[in-house]
């Protein structure tokens, strides 16, 4: 299986657009960081890898952790978030080293340490396999660390805009809910099957709710329709339907309620898994 289809995709209009809200995202995925670099616990000298790296805010993180003598290779399939995340690491200057590949056949001599994520591994034509291939480049003692979306129930971010849109929306057709996307590894029993069957040992599935702060500064609920606009399934369903002047104002209608203390918050939910090679 291929994913041909991610290539083209992230290397499209998405990509660029992720490359445009590069530090609105890593804002509100600060408490997803947070607690993905915790868990993954990197020490002094230790050799990872970061699958689909984006434009390199956990990569660059974790590379100044690991300090000189330990060495992070942001791992990535979009040419423009590649191209973001070299820029940044520049400016810091980091050693962190950016390469365009699949993950999923990427090949490296050296057992990693740490294989991390950040919302980067959701995206396989097929898990199984991907996730064996990940569990050959870890190092014996090696760890995987990464966040996943739980479902979207649980994440109003993602549910709100489109329940507020139903009404000028096409009903959505029935989707594959294990397709590659965000939602992929909702399921966190399915997920910790595809662990364990690749390989991976002692996988546990954390349950972290955080409050994602998509909308700041002047005008907060404006900031939070434009993320709304460009991020997220509510994105494509607007863009495909032709309705983003008649969204804009149902939006601010339904994000009014989720403003305090001058930003936009809204409840999300992330599985932090871990596991040992
Ligand atoms: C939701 S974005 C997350 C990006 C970044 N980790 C962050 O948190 O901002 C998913 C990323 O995974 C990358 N990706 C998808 N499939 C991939 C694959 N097979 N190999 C490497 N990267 C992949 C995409 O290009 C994209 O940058």
């Amino acid at each position: 299986m291929s994913n041909a289809e991610q290539i083209d995709y992230w290397n499209g209009k998405v990509g660029e657009t992720w490359v445009l809200m590069q530090e609105r995202m890593d804002t509100a995925l600060t408490p997803v960081t947070t607690a993905l670099l915790a868990a993954a616990n990197p020490q002094a000298g230790e050799y990872v890898l970061d699958i689909g790296c984006g434009a390199g805010e956990t990569t660059l993180a974790v590379d100044a952790a690991v300090g000189e003598t330990g060495h992070a290779i942001g791992l990535d399939i979009s040419e423009p978030l590649l191209a973001r995340a070299r820029q940044r690491g520049e400016a810091l200057l980091s050693e962190a080293e950016f390469i365009a590949a699949d993950a999923s056949t990427w090949a490296d001599e050296q057992g990693f340490d740490l294989i991390m994520s950040r919302f980067g591994v959701m995206f396989f034509a097929d898990p199984l396999a991907a996730f064996a291939h990940l569990h050959g480049l870890a190092a014996p003692t090696g760890r995987l660390v990464f966040a996943c979306w739980q479902p979207a129930a649980r994440n109003l971010w993602a549910t709100l805009p489109l329940t507020a849109l139903a009404d000028l929306l096409p009903a959505p057709a029935p989707a594959d809910p294990y397709a590659p996307g965000p939602f992929a590894f909702a399921d966190a029993a399915r997920l910790a099957t595809i662990l364990e069957t690749a390989g991976w040992h002692d996988v546990a599935c954390h349950s972290l709710p955080f409050a994602m702060q998509i909308g700041e500064g002047d005008d907060p609920i404006a900031s939070a329709i434009q993320f709304n606009l460009r991020i997220g399934p509510a994105a494509k369903a607007v863009r495909e339907a032709g309705i983003g002047d008649a969204a804009k104002s149902v939006l601010a209608a339904a994000l009014a309620d989720h403003v305090a203390d001058g930003v936009v918050s809204l409840p999300g939910a992330i599985w932090l898994v871990t596991a040992r090679a």
